[in-house]
């Protein structure tokens, strides 16, 4: 079966197709296979304005989609005509943006009369790591870190996520993106900030001292599994002030070194908590703060200590994607644990929790391994 995915939640364009792999009678399904997927970003239409401007991300989605489209079915070798089910980003996210991948994917739907399926976009984060070489296996607590979510959730299954703890302000990708404003970097901000406190590999910038500013780690001690991020961007602006025209390049790779470290920090103490605190012995970070290298080499650290392990999504599949969402069409599909609609009318869910994407309890039970 060949799922064509679109994603247009925030400010990527994503086209992908995926094969999910029908199991012989009552035998073992494997992962769905990426046949092609093809990616346009909108860092430079949104750079000048600091952000994303909503109604500019919508006009491009409509220019970039098609052609994305007719890229992926050329790499893939494939024609629209054998797409089984097309798959769009339903929610959460902004309203504009989705509104053209769901157009677009029903009026494929109704133009080739195939059926269309609405898909979770953090469901999407949260199952790409199923892309990789290596995949994960159920069940799992995932660490989701994007730019407007923070949660941790346990999954026993497709279709059987548990929220265990999540921000209550500001998401950890939101965290690093204000403070890099605070420090005069560009927008998406998290990889500049990055980037200022690893240096560059080749030493020519050095990286910065992160014991260098004394920064707030909100909630670090408390039993919750909630994450908090609002104070340490205040903390930032502090810092910031205080150092006012005394600014150099070391003390702003230092800032930039001591926020990353404030923010990776939360996430792994909350990360371990929520393996301890399930028993579980595997986790799974997705999201567009998944890629940060710090946190991945820390999260690394401290589970190979405790004879745990975690996985990533491939590093290019850890922003929005069009695979990820091709991925958890196919894998819903393949659990059986949904069904597409006919293409015709529609609607988005800006809004949307990903609790509403489980099975009824007395199935969940039943959910079908992948
Ligand atoms: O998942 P994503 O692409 O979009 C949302 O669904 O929100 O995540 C985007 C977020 C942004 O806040 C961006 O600054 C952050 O992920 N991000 C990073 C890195 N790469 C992307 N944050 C820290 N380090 C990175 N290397
Ligand atoms: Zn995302």
């Amino acid at each position: 079966m060949l799922v064509l995915g679109i994603e247009s939640s925030c400010d990527e364009t994503g086209v992908a197709l995926v094969e999910a792999v029908a199991g012989a009678a009552g035998g073992a399904v494997g992962c769905p296979r990426l046949l092609a997927d093809a990616l346009h970003s909108q860092v430079a239409l949104h750079a000048d304005y600091g952000g994303v401007v909503p109604e500019l991300a919508s006009r491009d989605h409509i220019r970039r989609v098609l052609p994305l489209m007719r890229q992926v079915l050329a790499d893939a070798g494939r024609t629209l005509t054998e797409v089984d089910v097309v798959a769009y980003t339903r929610g959460p996210g902004l309203a504009g943006a989705l509104l053209v991948g769901a157009g677009v994917a029903h009026a494929l739907g109704v133009a080739l009369d195939k059926p269309v399926l609405g898909v979770h976009h953090l469901e999407g984060h949260l199952l790409s790591p199923f892309l990789s070489a290596e995949p994960p296996q159920f069940p799992f607590v995932a660490l989701l870190v994007s730019g407007g979510h923070t949660q941790l959730m346990r999954v026993d299954g497709v279709a059987s996520y548990t929220l265990l703890g999540e921000t209550i302000d500001d998401a950890a990708g939101e965290a690093f993106d204000k403070s890099a404003k605070l420090l005069g970097l560009g927008y998406p901000g998290g990889p500049a900030l990055a980037r200022l406190a690893d240096g560059s590999a080749d030493g020519s910038r050095p990286k910065g001292d992160e014991k260098a500013f004394d920064l707030p780690r909100p909630l670090l001690h408390r039993k919750t599994l909630d994450f908090s991020f609002a104070g340490l961007k205040t903390a930032v602006l502090t810092q910031v002030n205080k150092l006012g025209t005394e600014v150099t390049d070391t003390t702003r790779a230092n800032l930039a070194a001591a926020t990353q470290a404030a923010i990776t920090d939360v996430l792994v103490a909350k990360s371990l908590a929520a393996l301890e605190q399930t028993g579980l012995g595997t986790l799974v970070v997705s999201g567009g703060v998944g890629a940060n290298a710090r946190l991945r080499q820390k999260l690394n650290a401290a589970c190979a200590e405790r004879g745990m392990k975690a996985f990533y999504p491939e590093l290019r599949l850890c922003t929005d994607n069009g695979a990820m969402i091709a991925l958890a069409a196919a894998m819903r599909l393949q659990a059986g644990v949904a069904q597409p609609q006919p293409a015709g009318a529609y609607d988005v869910l800006p809004r949307w929790g990903l609790e509403t994407q489980n099975l009824p309890p007395h199935d969940a039970a039943t959910t079908p391994a992948t």
